[in-house]
């Protein structure tokens, strides 16, 4: 059965409403000839994985070109703050004409240029059951899995398409049917700070494709940040658009809501040597200097910036940590003094910007780093930073002494 259009949707595709919208729903209906889907349904909120990278302002800037604008204004991701890296003279004449267009490109668009990759905790929080489109893989899973709302793991492409039509093809995790766990995960294991859950969502390898339902996580030892690091850690390592924690999840009250009344395809335990094993792989027991902190990716919380803070009032970095952000929590550490008391300790506050932008971050290629994201580790090893990875405390430890020692 083909995707059947609406009148107004048909009328989209035959440029009633313009060039713009008419290459945007052209491009969402192969998509959704692909994946079988039956109809178009409205979108409430987008989410566009906007990066100051030629290939994304080359789509954005033809939808521009072609009259389009967001029927539904998007957020977007980090690219990066042009003051800041300007001021600090790392970034050239070229990135930052890229940077300035990316920005006016969006804007005419009618995007909310927040520039973030955690939108859903400020600015953009879809609802449970609202149907969305979002990019950033990070993203896509929180929104889906935590927050009960339904997206497919967009591009950053398809994303803005959906923004400037107001619809989606419906296929995937827009379908209650595909929303049921199909792998039971035994946590057998001690979870006590986000890195332990990142470590966790690196063992995706071993639990394999489908939706995790994992048990064995208490409720009290979940947090917000542990939650955005098992999504961003098993998009690194996988991909994954649901899972679900048995308990805490909004669709995994009991594990036969969890699994739809169906029993498990697998079932697969993940103990502490899984989660040591990759720990032990990601962290060095030496090293002989550190030249700088990386944190932030995805975007730290305010409750993370705050810890960061509290530990570097005791122990004053003796190199550079970046800590990045969205601009929105960037001015509540400001307004609460946070901001000043880092960077009197050696911390500095990046709003708006990511890891992956190669303009920004090229002083550091060649140095040694350390952060407590392994997605971070594998963006900046793909354009020559090295970075050992452990949890936030180790990381600001050696930020104190320059060194790693274990
Ligand atoms: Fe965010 Fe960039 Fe990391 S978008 S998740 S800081 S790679």
């Amino acid at each position: 059965m083909s995707l059947i259009l609406t009148q107004y949707q048909q009328d989209m595709l035959d440029g009633r409403y313009g060039k713009g919208k008419a290459l945007a729903i052209r491009i969402q209906k192969a998509i959704g000839e692909g994946f079988r889907a039956q109809r178009m349904v409205p979108i409430t909120r987008a989410h566009v994985a906007l990066s100051a990278q030629e290939a994304d302002t080359w789509f954005a800037r033809k939808m521009r070109d072609a009259g389009a604008t967001c029927a539904v204004s998007p957020t977007v991701n980090p690219g990066y703050c042009l003051k800041l890296f300007q001021q600090l003279g790392y970034v050239d004449g070229e990135s930052s004409a890229l940077m300035r267009e990316t920005h006016q490109v969006y804007q005419a668009l009618g995007a909310n240029l927040t520039y973030s990759c955690t939108p859903y905790l400020f600015g953009n929080i879809p609802r449970y059951g609202e149907i969305v489109s979002f990019s950033e893989s990070s993203a896509t899973v929180y929104v889906n899995s935590v927050l009960g709302a339904r997206t497919n793991r967009e591009s950053s492409a398809s994303a803005l398409c959906a923004a400037i039509t107001g619809f989606v093809p419906e296929y995937g995790m827009l379908l209650e049917e595909n929303r049921f766990g199909t792998v039971l995960v035994q946590v057998d294991a001690q979870l006590k700070s986000e890195f332990d859950f990142a470590l966790l969502g690196l063992n995706i390898k071993r639990i394999g494709r489908g939706v995790p339902v994992f048990t064995g996580i208490h409720p009290s030892a979940v947090t917000t940040e542990g939650l955005i690091a098992l999504g961003a850690q098993m998009n690194v390592a996988g991909m994954v658009d649901l899972f679900h924690i048995l308990g805490v999840t909004p669709d995994a009250p009991d594990l036969d809501r969890a699994f739809g009344g169906k029993q498990p395809e697998r079932v697969i335990t993940i103990t502490q040597a899984h989660l040591d094993e990759h720990r032990a792989a990601l962290m060095p027991h030496r090293l002989d200097h550190v030249d700088f902190v990386m944190l932030g990716c995805p975007h730290y919380t305010y409750e993370q910036i705050c810890r960061a803070d509290k530990y570097l009032e005791q122990n004053s970095a003796a190199v550079p940590v970046w800590i990045l952000t969205s601009a929105a929590t960037a001015a509540l550490a400001q307004v609460n003094g946070v901001s000043d008391s880092l960077e009197a300790h050696g911390a500095r506050i990046v709003p708006n910007t990511c890891v992956d932008e190669a303009a920004c971050w090229g002083h550091l290629v060649g140095k040694q780093g350390v952060t407590d994201s392994p997605k971070c580790a594998y963006y900046m090893r793909a354009f020559g930073v090295n970075l050992a990875v452990c949890d936030s405390e180790t990381c600001l430890t050696w930020a104190a002494k320059g060194r790693g020692e274990f």
